[in-house]
């Protein structure tokens, strides 16, 4: 039997519009901070398939979306090229030496050899295929990356950023650099990814979560390109595994989006009506409700009820458009999803 969300990626009809949401593995369930609590802290977690496989399915139950995420952050990938990730308590992610050089970059583990150090997530992934199979309930698995030019944020400034103005002095001042560490992440990238899919995910997610910061005029060239690259050698690999491009905050940019990939990540700042005109023909769209509407059980109401209205005739993919917030209650949640299944359903 086929897969409802992987099919909805592909464009083909489905007897309703699949869901899930952005960050559905993660704090707002008590379920997940117990395995947390278990595991000791974030990294380790994620280097323990086990335990990996098993937050990347309470979802599933918990909250009945449609498709599973691995479990696992972006920052993986940095950390095995030999930055050292460290996760601290009430900061988020730092790198104590960030890139400042050539020569810095030159250290960095790249290719083949970072994409093989990842097996944890591998073994994940097979876990979860194995486990996923054995349910019967057809729910797909999306592996996913940062886009190189999120990663490169991190790995400049060597933590999270308000003005990212490390990696835009790199940008206007040393582009030579810039384009030179975003190369070296993609070869790394595209591995990883392929990894991915050969350890039994079926659909593959690109997060560029700091697109905004780049200027539209520069945004093809220092980030979009890239994620291109990375959807062609995929594609050119395993022609039939979906590839969905999120690249938050780029209204300016969705006149000149281009690229072999099936469905297009809507954030919530551009209206899906606007989406729809500009891609929808090409792409199927996915999101895009407000994170925090998830406060409010009408004002979530509204929204699926509005975009299921607005995609009606449309392919479409229900999901926020960015990931959910840590305080949200656990019940209004399972209200999105059963009122997305319910507001697109055909038969
Ligand atoms: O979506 C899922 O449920 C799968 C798991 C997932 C995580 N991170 C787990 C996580 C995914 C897909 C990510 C991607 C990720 N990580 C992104 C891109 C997506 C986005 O939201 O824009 C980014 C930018 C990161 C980097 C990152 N990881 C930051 C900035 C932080 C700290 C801030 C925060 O939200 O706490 C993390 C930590 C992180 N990644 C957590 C989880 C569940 C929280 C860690 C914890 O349990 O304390």
């Amino acid at each position: 039997m086929s897969k409802i969300f992987v099919d909805a990626c592909l464009g083909k009809e489905t007897p309703y519009t699949p869901v899930w949401m952005m960050r559905q593995a993660g704090r707002y369930l008590p379920e997940y901070m117990a395995v947390r609590a278990k595991a000791g802290n974030f990294l380790n977690l994620c280097h323990n398939p086990k335990m990996a496989a098993e937050v990347t399915i309470q979802p599933l139950d918990i909250v009945g979306v449609d498709a599973a995420i691995l479990f696992s952050d972006i920052l993986v990938i940095p950390d095995e090229m030999g930055m050292d990730l460290e996760f601290i308590k009430g900061f988020g992610p730092k790198f104590n030496d960030p890139l400042i050089s050539q020569e810095d970059l030159d250290r960095l583990i790249g290719g083949e050899e970072a994409a093989s150090k990842l097996t944890y997530v591998y073994e994940t992934i097979e876990l979860l295929r194995e486990q996923l199979d054995a349910r019967g309930d057809n729910k797909a698995l999306i592996g996913f990356t940062g886009a190189p030019w999120t990663l490169a944020t991190y790995m400049i400034e060597g933590q999270g950023t308000k003005t990212y103005n490390i990696c835009k002095k790199m940008m206007y001042s040393n582009p030579e650099l810039l384009h030179n560490i975003l190369a070296k992440v993609t070869e790394v990238v595209k591995l990883y990814m392929e990894k991915q899919i050969e350890a039994g995910i079926d659909v593959v997610q690109i997060f560029d979560s700091w697109a905004a910061a780049i200027e539209p005029s520069k945004y093809d060239e220092f980030s979009w390109k890239y994620m291109v690259e990375i959807a062609d050698y995929l594609k050119s690999k395993h022609p039939h595994v979906p590839i969905i491009m999120f690249p938050k905050g780029v209204p300016a940019f969705l006149d000149k989006v281009y690229g072999n990939f099936d469905v297009f990540g809507v954030d919530w700042s551009t209206p899906m009506a606007l989406a729809k005109e500009k891609l929808g023909e090409r792409y199927v769209l996915q999101g895009n409700m407000e994170p925090c509407r998830l406060y409010s059980k009408e004002a979530t109401t509204e929204c699926v009820a509005s975009l299921a209205n607005t995609m009606k005739e449309g392919r479409h993919i229900f999901n926020l458009g960015h990931g959910i917030l840590p305080d949200v209650p656990v019940e209004n949640a399972k209200h999105f999803v059963a009122e997305c299944q319910r507001l697109s359903r055909r038969d």
